[in-house]
């Protein structure tokens, strides 16, 4: 269900920023006799595409829940329907290109959500390899606990985003390969975590299956 809406999502803040970027380019180039028809033809589509994209967002958002970047970007988007709708209606150019422009940062806004993982403080008792009492589990678990629980749960079974770790078919390589790159809307950690802690982490995660 969310991989679903996540990908309406995705497609329908696409299609519906190519709709705009060809009304403000005609609106721009005076070429009004186009962009009559291009709205006219576009009418039921861009209801159909905008309101996927806001039911998706809204989603989304109950699943994910908000951070200050994640405001910042409803805020902007909703601010930049009424410009659209009042430059497109007076035919003001600046308001047009102005509400593109909002919308387009707002999409860059999302792309930074997705890339930025924040550095978070793993016990470091656990993570001493040379330590006689090191346990990889453990290690393991405190690298989970800062980075994966969010989305996965407790234990990996009770995640609101993630998937099921507990059940999951995945082998010990492919769970590997999904921690460092990341794979859906899971970020990829190797720029986060170093060789080790991946090591861990999957090693715990392995560990939660039933
Ligand atoms: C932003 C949310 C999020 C975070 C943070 C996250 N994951 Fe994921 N994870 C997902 C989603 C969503 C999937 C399913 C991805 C897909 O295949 O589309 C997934 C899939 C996985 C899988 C593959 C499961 C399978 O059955 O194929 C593994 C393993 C995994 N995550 C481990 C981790 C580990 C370990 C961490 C922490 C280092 C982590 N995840 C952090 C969201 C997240």
């Amino acid at each position: 269900m969310f991989k679903a809406l996540f990908y309406t999502h995705l497609i329908s803040v696409n299609l519906f920023l190519l709709i705009y970027l060809v009304k403000t380019i005609l609106l721009v180039a005076n070429k009004n006799e186009a962009l009559a028809k291009f709205t006219k033809i576009n009418k039921v589509p861009e209801m159909i595409i905008s309101t996927l994209f806001l039911v998706s967002g809204i989603y989304l958002l109950t699943q994910i829940g908000t951070t200050t970047l994640l405001i910042v970007k409803i805020v902007i988007v909703l601010v930049s329907i009424p410009v659209a709708i009042i430059g497109f209606k007076k035919g003001n150019k600046l308001l047009a290109v102005l509400s593109l422009l909002m919308i387009i940062a707002a999409y860059g806004l999302a792309e930074m959500n997705k890339k930025k993982i924040d550095k978070q403080t793993v016990d470091v008792a656990v993570s001493n390899t040379n330590d006689a009492n090191y346990d990889v589990i453990k290690h393991g678990e405190s690298v989970y606990t800062a980075y994966c629980q969010n989305c996965h749960g407790k234990g990996g079974t009770n995640g609101a985003v993630g998937s099921d770790l507990t059940t999951t078919q995945a082998d010990e390589a492919t769970k590997l390969a999904q921690i460092k790159n990341g794979a859906g809307s899971m970020p990829g950690f190797k720029n986060v975590l170093n060789e080790q802690e991946i090591i861990a982490v999957a090693t715990y995660v392995e560990s939660l299956k039933k």
